[in-house]
Order: structure tokens, then sequence, then C-alpha cells
């Protein structure tokens, strides 16, 4: 695995693999790797020939009063691991090269940055598009692997490319849990060992709902409610939102019909941490 630091570096690597006429993967990451970081770069492995893992914790999609500063990190660690996973080329800026003094240019993804995520988390997918976009036009990837557990992100990239005529391919795979069901995450060590416990209510909320479909309820409304109460009864557990939507549009819709496909996801504040998941349900 070699591993680059700058752009220009980056882009010459990017340019002799191209001329080899080696196909690109592109795993874009904020480091601090866990299994479902490593599950995306072991898809990646598996179409790509030459696998660009980046690891960048992205100053700009973190709001004032997020956690940025306290992001947890630890480089050595995540090398071994990506090229374990089977990392060709791992890609780690530091803040000053992606963002050098005078820098002045974003890319905003309008409407399904502004809903979900995007009402709790201002400018976060205007970050998260810009950053994207930016390893985008580094790497020149054939595809991108994304997870399924950051949907309304996957979202937004994808608008991204079709608009923007990026003509990647946008892979999407499947959320990695814990044995408990808590989706893996690196904000997941901030959890305190009470609030670890409490943090199964995200998943076990999704999989009520899915029971609650699947025997015929079809009203969004009640499907929320039996997931407000199934996470009410964790005492630090604080609801941002719950949502049922169009997976293709992430607009929310008051009833299911059968054929739809449909994305229930939520976030949810234990103590002070907050969480992210969702479930894909076809009807
Ligand atoms: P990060 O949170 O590090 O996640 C990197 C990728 O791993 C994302 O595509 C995310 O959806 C995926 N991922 C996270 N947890 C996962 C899990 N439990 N199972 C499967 N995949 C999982 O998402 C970001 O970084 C950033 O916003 C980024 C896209 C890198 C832009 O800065």
């Amino acid at each position: 695995m070699r591993l680059v630091t700058q752009t220009a570096e980056m882009r010459a690597a990017v340019g002799e693999t191209k001329k080899q006429g080696k196909s690109i993967g592109l795993v874009p990451t904020m480091g601090y790797l866990h299994e479902g970081h490593l599950s995306l770069i072991r898809f990646a492995r598996q179409f790509a020939d030459c696998v660009i893992t980046t690891i960048f914790v992205n100053p700009k999609q973190f709001g004032p009063a997020e956690d940025f500063g306290r992001y947890p990190r630890d480089f050595e660690r995540d090398k071994a691991l990506a090229e374990s996973a089977g990392t060709d080329i791992l890609f780690a800026p530091e803040v000053g090269e992606m963002y050098p003094e005078g820098y002045l240019t974003f890319v905003e993804v309008e409407k399904i940055s502004d809903i979900l995520e995007g009402k709790f988390r201002k400018a976060h997918f205007r970050g998260v598009a810009t950053v994207v976009a930016k390893l985008f036009n580094i790497t020149r990837p054939d595809s991108a692997v994304f997870g399924q557990k950051d949907a309304q992100q996957a979202a937004v990239i994808r608008q991204m490319v079709k608009d923007l005529n990026y003509g990647i391919k946008i892979v999407l795979c499947p959320t990695l849990r814990e044995p408990d069901g808590l989706a893996m995450s690196s904000r997941n060590v901030y959890l305190a060992a009470e609030e670890r416990k409490e943090s199964t209510a995200l998943w076990r909320s999704l999989l009520f709902a899915r029971d609650l479909v699947r025997n015929g309820e079809r009203h969004s409304s009640k499907i929320v409610a039996g997931m407000e109460k199934t996470i009410r009864e964790s005492p630090h557990a604080v609801i941002d939102y719950i949502s049922v939507a169009c997976a293709d549009s992430l607009e929310e819709i008051p009833a299911i019909k059968t054929g739809d496909e449909v994305l229930i996801s939520l976030a949810v504040r234990i103590g002070s941490t907050r969480l992210i998941d969702n479930i894909l349900i076809t009807v």
C-alpha cells in the first residue's frame, strides 16, 4: 500500500494508474476505521484494479458546536487496517492541503440537503458534497463506494454525480452492526457504558417498525408512534427525528403503498452523542 498526503502526488499516481488501463475504486472515509469501513474497501477490491481509500476528517462538514476537535483519530491503526482490507493507495491529506488559505468554492445540492439530517446539521451536506467533489476530482475514480448507514449522504452524492456529470458509478454497501444491532460508527466510542446499552434503541425501533409494516401497518404516523414508544424506554435518549420516506427522493410519505421502497430513518441523541440509523423496506 502506498501512502500519499499531497494532492499533486495523488493526481500523478492516478495518471499512472489510468495509463496502465486500470480501473479506480474510491472509498472516502474520515478514518478511525471499523468493520463497516473495511467492508466498503473489501467490496471495492472485488471490482476495481486500484482501490484508493481516503482518510480526511473534513472540517467543512462539522457545525461550530459539533465534534470536529474531538473526532476520534488513530492514523497508525487506520493505516494497517486499510492495507489489510485491500487498499492500494491511502490518500490522507492535511486540512491545509485540501483547503489552503483563500479557499472559496463550495458545492451545494439543493433541497435534498435541507431535509432530515440537513434540518439539524446546517451546511453539513454542503461540506460533504464539497469534499467528495474534491476527492472525485483528485482521484478520478470509475466507481465510489458508500455506506447505506448514511443514506441521505449517498442520495446527496448520487444527485451531485448526476447534476455535475461526473460519470462515476456510486455503489452502496449494507450497514454493518455490532452483535446487539448498534450500527458501527466511529462515534460509538463516545458512549459511556450505560449509554452504550441504551443505544440499541435505534435498531430495536427500526426492527419494530419493520414488523409493524410486515403485519400490515401502512400509516406512517402509527409507525413513528410505535418507534417513539420503543425509544422512550431509554431514559437518556432524545429523538431529533423519525422519518418514513420514499427511498429515492427521501420525501416523507403519510402512508405506504404496495410496491413502495421505503426508507425509515432516525437520529437520536444519547447523552451528548448523536446517532443515526435507517432501514430500507420494500413493501
Ligand atoms: P465516515 O463516517 O468515516 O464514513 C465513511 C463511509 O463508511 C461512508 O460511506 C459511510 O456511510 C460508511 N459507513 C459508516 N458506518 C458504516 C457501517 N456501520 N456499515 C457500513 N458502512 C458504513 O461518511 C463519511 O465518513 C464522510 O461524510 C465522507 C463521505 C468521508 C466525507 O467526508
